[in-house]
């Protein structure tokens, strides 16, 4: 499909793109819709005997160990997701760093025992525990590190070398020249890996990728803020590129972002040419069943030329909520001083998704500062001016003190909680949230919800990845905002339409994407 892309010099560019036939995302987006009927339709068993391996294993290639001793950034979790250091500042990590960086985003920070095995929890959230996001590191020399292209194997929390040599060139290139890339000395590359998650979730899979990329993005640039280095992500690449540089088989396992992790002033040197490798890797299954319309939707997602690219990137569309219309209550954030000071890296080790919640109410605080600290904008190239977002908050509270229960959206420009609808909706939060108990029980559920057709119209079937994306990383960022303040919180799936629905007329014409839902664990209670 020809389309015309942005002017340059005053002339419109035509692109021959798929990205633009945005029938295929909203088809994927309808297909994979949760609904009373489809759950009851869809009777989905797992075959426990053929539950994935959750990491990736390259048995030919030596590790190179990583150190797990933590260094104490002492920065305050509500400081480091609420701030965002500056592009042009000078800073590269070293070795250490970047092994807490990998550690703290996607490391193995929990074991537990249960009948069929032991579960490796990781340092973020993940849909069912299944990890299929790898990271894989592209850096330059750095202290302690050579140059190179390198797998993060979180099952012995080692990299290892699928080539030597700058390669950030490659991922210049494939990034169409983006500026945060071209002087990054460390470029942190995110791939997503179908059966390990659709053994599970079958084709809702591909929502999940930026879910749960999401949420080790919010690690990651938070952590990368403990240590003042500048990130940016980044969704709008040439995938054929970056799936080469990898080596990975795109049938199996896509790139899905990048990371860009601190700047230097000097630019790459051109890379190397990188050959296929072909190096064995240990099956995770001993089948795995294919669902087409997931890599449909990644391939007509996908850019393929340097001019796509250029035009992919910025230029949000705005959508903005209307004025409120009805009452509206001022959020009531901590200030700086108040804040509890435990560090990221104490808060993300103590993470982990509540699995009860109590009833019992938070504080307006509690939730403004959830609310201010995690909402303030992600640096990514599609997210432009800074501070422009996708997703809008929609809230149903049940307990929060100095706020009716009831129905809400947050009007983040505003500062406003506007009240939608006064009342008490735990059952409907409970059957919302696919019937589950701990969206009835949480003190609040907050919905992410989008505009999918006006996104879709500017970034094309791209921006269905970068919706996802950009909830996965606030959603990811509400949990450690939680944790921070020593409350709970969990990731949860919905009814699509339904929750739609309920927040109308309000929210008629838009998308369910995300749900977290916050309050206070009943594990210590019990
Ligand atoms: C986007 C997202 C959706 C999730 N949905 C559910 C859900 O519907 N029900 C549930 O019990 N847990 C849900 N979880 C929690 C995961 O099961 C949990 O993150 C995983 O088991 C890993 O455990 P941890 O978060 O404690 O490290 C979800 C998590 C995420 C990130």
């Amino acid at each position: 499909m020809w389309r015309a892309q942005r002017e340059k010099n005053g002339y419109p560019i035509f692109i021959l793109s798929n990205n633009f036939n945005t029938d295929v995302a909203l088809t994927y987006h309808d297909a994979t819709k949760h609904s009373y009927a489809s759950i009851r339709a869809n009777p989905h068993s797992l075959d426990w005997a053929n539950q994935p391996f959750p990491f990736k294993i390259y048995p030919s290639l030596t590790p190179l160990n990583l150190t797990s001793k933590l260094c104490q950034t002492r920065m305050a979790a509500l400081s480091a997701i609420g701030e965002i250091v500056a592009t042009q500042t000078e800073a590269q990590p070293d070795l250490k760093t970047v092994a807490q960086l990998l550690y703290l985003s996607a490391g193995v920070t929990r074991r537990r025992q249960y009948p069929g095995g032991e579960i490796y929890f990781r340092a973020a959230a993940c849909t069912g525990a299944l990890y299929e996001v790898e990271l894989y590191v592209v850096c330059g020399d750095i202290k302690g590190l050579d140059a190179g292209v390198y797998q993060f194997s979180a099952a012995d929390f080692s990299l290892r070398r699928l080539h030597s040599g700058d390669y950030r060139g490659a991922l210049v290139e494939a990034t169409a020249g983006e500026p945060a890339i071209a002087h990054a000395p460390l470029i942190i590359v995110s791939t997503c890996t179908y059966w390990r998650n659709a053994w599970k979730y079958q084709a809702r899979t591909y929502r999940h990728f930026g879910w749960d990329n999401g949420t080790v993005l919010a690690n990651l640039l938070a952590v990368a803020t403990s240590f003042e280095l500048p990130g940016k992500i980044i969704a709008g690449f040439k995938d054929a590129d970056v799936n080469c540089l990898l080596d990975i088989d795109p049938m199996r396992e896509v790139a899905f972002s990048l990371a860009a992790l601190g700047h230097v002033s000097t630019l790459p040197p051109l890379s190397p040419s990188s050959s296929p490798l072909g190096l064995e890797t240990v099956p995770i299954s001993r089948y795995e069943v294919d669902y087409p319309v997931m890599r449909e939707v990644h391939t007509a997602s996908s850019l393929e030329s340097s001019e796509e690219v250029e035009t992919w990137r910025g230029h949000t569309p705005q959508s903005n909520l209307p004025p409120p219309a009805g009452v509206t209550i001022p959020i009531q954030p901590l200030a700086d001083a108040e804040v509890p000071r435990d560090s990221i890296e104490q808060v993300i080790l103590r993470r982990g998704s509540s699995r009860r919640f109590s009833r019992l109410p938070v504080s307006l605080a509690q939730l403004s500062t959830i609310l201010e600290r995690t909402t303030h904008g992600v640096s990514a190239d599609f997210l432009d001016p800074p501070g422009a977002q996708l997703n809008q908050l929609y809230l149903i509270v049940h307990a929060v003190e100095g706020l009716d229960a009831g129905a809400y959206v947050f009007h983040r420009d505003l500062r406003v909680l506007e009240c939608l609808k006064k009342g008490d909706f735990r059952i409907q939060a409970g059957y919302l949230g696919l019937e589950q108990e701990l969206p009835a029980d949480a003190a609040v559920d907050i919905f992410f919800l989008a505009d999918l057709r006006l996104i879709l119209e500017r970034f094309g079937n791209r921006g269905y990845r970068a919706v996802q994306l950009e909830a996965g990383i606030v959603g990811g960022r509400v949990y450690l905002a939680a944790y921070a303040q020593r409350l709970g919180a969990t990731g949860l799936t919905f009814y699509d339409d339904d929750v739609i629905q309920f927040f109308s007329p309000h929210a008629q014409g838009k998308s369910a994407v995300f749900l977290v839902a916050v309050g206070k664990s009943a594990k210590h209670l019990i």
